[in-house]
């Protein structure tokens, strides 16, 4: 049976991963903040899984209890990182972008370095991030979010190339999703909005196959390339 750890599995993308992940015959280790919430995906699940309550600010406190989580499972073929916050900031409330930042950045960063490590000693794992759309260019709304996501696909792009100098085995997947419809997608002017349960088969999908990177929906691949391309000026009215 192949296992796997979704970080930040108690709603979401996260939790819907977990249906997909449990329908397709994987056991699962389940973290997140919000410990009732993690029960109740786990009781909905049709095969085995354990929850461990993290907060992934926590740094050390995290890595730790990833560790003892990989150790309850006894090898973990895949790590799929989804725990992030995103706030609108117009007022640039510094506290809000310390928050993401300690979310993302820094909790992102002690869970793919422990993730990418235990595949080093395995000989053998698949890492999956969930960045966004919102990599490719700043942000004007939430700068640390926009940001923070530029990080995540840089880093998972560096681990990649790491694990193919290193000849190791770890695929590294960079999902980037527009907007789904889960307590994060706030605001105005929300368009192609997916469900979780759709953006999580898109996410299978791309785990299956081990792509490198995946815009979910797949209709998305469209707007980051005009974002890609507009030049500043252009950007600046959007
Ligand atoms: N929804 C969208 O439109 C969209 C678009 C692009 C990218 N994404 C990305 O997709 C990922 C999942 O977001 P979502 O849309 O599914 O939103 P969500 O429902 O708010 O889920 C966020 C998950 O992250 C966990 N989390 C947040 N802070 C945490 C912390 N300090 N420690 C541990 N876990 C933490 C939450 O669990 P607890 O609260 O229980 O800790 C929850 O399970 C995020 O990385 C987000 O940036 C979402």
């Amino acid at each position: 049976m192949k296992t796997a750890v979704i970080i930040g599995a108690s709603s979401g993308i996260g939790a819907a991963l977990a249906d997909v992940l449990s329908a397709n015959g994987y056991r699962l280790g389940l973290t997140g903040r919000r410990l009732p919430m993690l029960e109740q995906v786990k009781a909905r699940l049709p095969n085995e899984a354990l929850v461990q309550q993290m907060d992934v600010t926590d740094v050390s406190r995290a890595e730790t209890q990833f560790l003892e989580l990989v150790q309850q499972l006894g090898r973990v073929d895949l790590v799929i990182i989804s725990a992030g916050v995103g706030h609108l900031n117009p007022d640039l409330d510094v506290g809000l972008e310390m928050e993401t930042i300690q979310t993302n950045v820094n909790g992102f960063t002690v869970l793919s370095t422990a993730a990418f490590k235990h595949f080093t000693e395995q000989g053998r794992g698949h890492l999956v991030g969930l960045s966004s759309i919102a990599a490719l260019r700043g942000g004007a709304a939430a700068p640390a979010y926009n940001a923070s996501k530029a990080y995540i696909s840089n880093y998972l792009e560096a681990l990649r190339v790491r694990a193919a100098k290193q000849g190791l085995d770890i695929a590294v997947t960079d999902i980037r999703p527009g907007f789904v419809d889960t307590d994060m997608a706030q605001g105005e002017g929300l368009f192609w909005v997916a469900s979780p349960e759709t953006a999580a088969a898109q996410i299978y999908r791309a785990i299956q196959t081990k792509q490198r990177c995946a815009y979910v929906t797949k209709r998305w691949r469209l707007i980051a390339w005009i974002l890609q391309m507009a030049p500043g000026w252009l950007y600046n009215r959007l």
